[in-house]
């Protein structure tokens, strides 16, 4: 019979029992159940509502289920419905009355959401963890390559010289948000549902500080029926996970083109490419394209979940089973997504003469060439004109503006002299743009500095 057998004559159907289990992925959350259940009991014997031979017996099996758990020794029927259901039957067939003294001020509802605010917690300090690494090996390329000039785009066409170091670092600053957002999505999965039974409370009296306390939670739910049926905290995470999925996807759609023959940018490490079955000289960057791919995935998660909740009224309703399986793969896919990227990138070696050679072949510096004529009176439209004509004649004759000869140069304005070769350099161009947040090397070295003092303020 089932736990909740007592008011039914008659079994449920096969069907139905296949339907409405959801043993197969809520196992995973057996060690925040059981450690649940612990704090609870413990409780439960403080307050005097068992006996401490009771709660001894209920920790000593609640420990041994835990070890036969790991060791793979229980099975996980679909008949036991949930790990909740499953984690008391088990504990009742090994202690007797004393396991069936566990749930008393308890329901399932408040159970499986105090199961998901640890479970949730913990993939938070997970992801951040491997953010975080991510972010170490972006300041250690971007000190490497701070004075390694390559085009900046935009519309992806060539537009002005940067970096290599200071485009690294703009994906230091959205990982960084990142870190920022699972920072907040673990601020409200830090809160204890427990005690808020079913979804109006309990006459007994327990205390539900001491339970959070004793499971490292920072507060406890202010309202039962919102404790039961709240999952921002699962749509944070998976809001969070979401967008930092877009900045992999968009760091990967970089990895793709860098990676061309078209761009020569990147080299990915032979470990992570693939070939082709058919075309010999093939080296593909799945590992990027997964990743992109995978990003939607995520999204949809996210979308599942928001959908889910939409349309459902206080408080628990079964609907919300459905949480797990999208907060799950979710978890698993950043997860899994953020520790590939990070060894590709760590990987990878940036060809940092093809980035040179194409900000020089690019017109890269025609704005630093505009701006040397504004700085010799010219009015900035007309310089802007006048570049804009020099460009015309280089494309005509295949060079760049540093190749005309100064009496080419003349033709066009009279207000170029020698050191205008100087002024255009692709050096003096990015150097040049020494502000707060430029790409200029001392600046791009300076950012690394503080880079790494914020770092070491995440916990
Ligand atoms: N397996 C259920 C879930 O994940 C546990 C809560 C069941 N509560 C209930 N009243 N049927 O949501």
């Amino acid at each position: 019979m089932k736990l909740w057998g007592g008011r039914f004559a008659k079994e449920t159907s096969q069907l139905m029992d296949d339907f409405h289990s959801s043993i197969s992925f809520d196992k995973r959350l057996y060690a925040q159940d059981i450690r649940g259940s612990q704090a609870h009991a413990k409780m439960l014997c403080k307050q005097g509502i068992i006996s401490a031979e009771d709660e001894a017996a209920i920790q000593q099996g609640l420990c041994a289920i835990l070890e036969d758990i790991k060791a793979g020794k229980v099975d996980f029927p679909a008949s036991s419905e949930d790990i909740h259901m499953h984690v008391e039957s088990l504990l009742t067939e090994r202690i007797g009355d004393a396991g069936k003294r566990l749930h008393t001020g308890r329901s399932r509802n408040d159970q499986v959401a105090l199961d998901m605010h640890l479970y949730a917690k913990d993939c938070c300090d997970e992801t951040i963890a491997l953010l975080c690494e991510m972010e170490e090996t972006l300041l250690k390329l971007a000190k490497k390559h701070a004075g390694d000039v390559m085009p900046g785009y935009t519309h992806l066409q060539r537009a002005q010289p940067v970096t290599l170091g200071h485009h690294l670092l703009a994906y230091f600053e959205m990982f960084k948000r990142d870190i920022i957002r699972f920072q907040n999505a673990k601020k409200a999965a830090d809160v204890s549902p427990l005690g808020s039974g079913a979804l109006a409370g309990t006459t007994y009296p327990l205390d539900r500080e001491f339970c959070a306390n004793e499971l490292g939670l920072a507060a406890v739910s202010m309202n039962s029926l919102d404790g039961v049926s709240d999952r921002d905290f699962l749509l944070e995470y998976m809001a969070a996970a979401s967008i930092c999925m877009m900045h992999l996807s968009r760091f990967c759609e970089e990895c793709v083109l860098w990676s061309s023959l078209e761009f020569g940018f990147m080299t990915m490490d032979d470990g992570f490419s693939t070939g082709s079955s058919m075309m010999p000289q093939k080296k593909n960057p799945d590992v990027a394209e997964l990743i992109r791919g995978k990003t939607g995935r995520v999204y949809g998660d996210l979308m599942a979940l928001l959908t889910v909740m939409k349309g459902i009224p206080l408080a628990y309703n079964k609907d919300m089973q459905e949480d797990k399986e999208s907060f799950f793969d979710a978890r698993d896919t950043v997860v899994k997504c953020l520790h590939v990227f990070h060894e590709m990138l760590a990987s990878a070696t940036f060809r940092t003469e093809n980035m040179k050679k194409s900000a020089n072949d690019g017109f890269a510096n025609a704005t630093d060439c505009a701006d040397y004529l504004v700085k010799k009176g010219v009015p900035f439209r007309d310089a802007h004109s006048i570049v804009g004509q020099l460009v015309a004649k280089c494309l005509s004759k295949g060079c760049a503006i540093d190749e005309m000869s100064l009496a080419e140069l003349k033709e066009l304005s009279n207000a170029f002299e020698e050191d205008v070769y100087e002024a255009i350099s692709l050096n003096t161009c990015v150097s040049a743009r020494n502000l707060i947040g430029g790409p200029a090397p001392q600046r791009v070295l300076a950012a690394v500095e503080m880079g790494k003092r914020w770092l070491e303020t995440v916990e």
